[in-house]
């Protein structure tokens, strides 16, 4: 029994006088751990005391664990609480700057595309990404049985509706809630059942639209040849191929001069020096009668390019997958 008080005494002094967390924790090992622990041990010496005493020995023990135990508990709180006190803060350390992301390229290439026509006083406009036929179709000249609508393999819902293969049916939207005056860019996602190195199934358009009384095909192409000039910061020319689209008549392809080899031909440009671009034309008679605008009264221009073609153009990008797998070492690059 003296050799516990002694024990005891000794054991709650040297936790007392711990003064830091890992002092106490190694005491705590030596006292009560489970394999070398003393007061394990002791619990072990108590079946060679004489079984008369075992009892009283036992009860012993079991309060010394209790008041060790205690004791630790006591000295843990004591120094973790001393520690947030005391820890010393040296003010004059740099800050830890929170690891800040950037824009994605395609979100940045779209704010640029969107400040160049800005500039020249368009409207941004936003339509829906699930479409219903009328308005990614119908209205822009593309009845049902139109060959036209195998180009664009489309993803149709359920419910009738379909994800908008293009961003042309936010000229129509735009059409119908607005009187010309009218110049707006539609900048968004489309989708098609489409899905190699140059095509994802998900990708981003501009759609262009201004109609106005007196709009010629001049105004759309001095408007391109702008646009371009600014977007690549080069001094590209385009030419207009003849094309067809529904909604527009003339339509016409438009064709870039290779921003990378400035027309002497290259892979990217297939040896040609022009790069296909865009669509675009003069807004359809027929389209116009859908949304309920004389066609004698008003004319327009129309275009659509692709974001993720004029990023990959930009940055000299090869397959435009890189965009969507959120891959940080590609992302990490602009
Ligand atoms: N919507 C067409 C496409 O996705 C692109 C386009 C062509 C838009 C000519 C236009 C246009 O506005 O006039 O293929």
């Amino acid at each position: 029994m003296e050799r516990f008080e002694a024990l005891r005494d000794e054991w709650l002094k040297a936790l007392d006088e711990a003064g830091t967390e890992s002092e106490v924790l190694e005491l705590k090992g030596r006292y009560v751990g489970k394999k070398r622990g003393k007061i394990p041990e002791l619990l072990q010496d108590l079946k060679d005391a004489p079984p008369e005493e075992r009892p009283a020995l036992g009860q012993a023990v079991n309060k010394l664990k209790n008041e060790v135990e205690a004791a630790i508990e006591g000295a843990l709180k004591r120094v973790r609480s001393a520690r947030t006190r005391l820890e010393p803060v040296d003010v004059t350390l740099p800050g830890l700057s929170p690891n800040l992301g950037h824009l994605h390229p395609i979100t940045r290439v779209r704010r640029e595309i969107e400040e160049i026509f800005i500039s020249m006083g368009y409207a941004v406009a936003t339509g829906p990404e699930i479409e219903d036929p009328y308005h990614n179709f119908e209205a822009l000249n593309t009845p049902a049985d139109h060959p036209s609508r195998d180009i664009q393999d489309t993803f149709y819902l359920k419910n009738g509706g379909l994800l908008r293969t293009q961003t042309s049916p936010v000229q129509i939207r735009t059409m119908e809630s607005r009187k010309p005056p009218i110049k707006i860019i539609a900048p968004g996602r489309v989708f098609r059942r489409d899905d190699d190195v140059s095509h994802s199934p998900m990708f981003f358009q501009v759609e262009g639209l201004v109609v106005d009384r007196g709009i010629t095909m001049s105004d759309l192409k001095g408007t391109l040849l702008h646009f371009y000039r600014t977007l690549f910061q080069k001094d590209v020319t385009i030419r207009f191929r003849p094309s067809y689209f529904p909604f527009t008549e003339p339509s016409a392809e438009t064709d870039l001069s290779c921003v990378i080899c400035s027309g002497t031909g290259c892979p990217v440009c297939k040896r040609t020096g022009w790069l296909e671009v865009g669509g675009c034309g003069m807004v359809d008679p027929a389209v116009f009668g859908f949304v309920g605008l004389d066609p004698d009264e008003y004319s327009g221009f129309a275009f659509g390019l692709g974001i993720d073609r004029m990023a990959m153009l930009k940055y000299g990008i090869d397959n435009i997958k890189y965009f969507y797998e959120s891959d940080m070492s590609f992302l990490e690059q602009f």
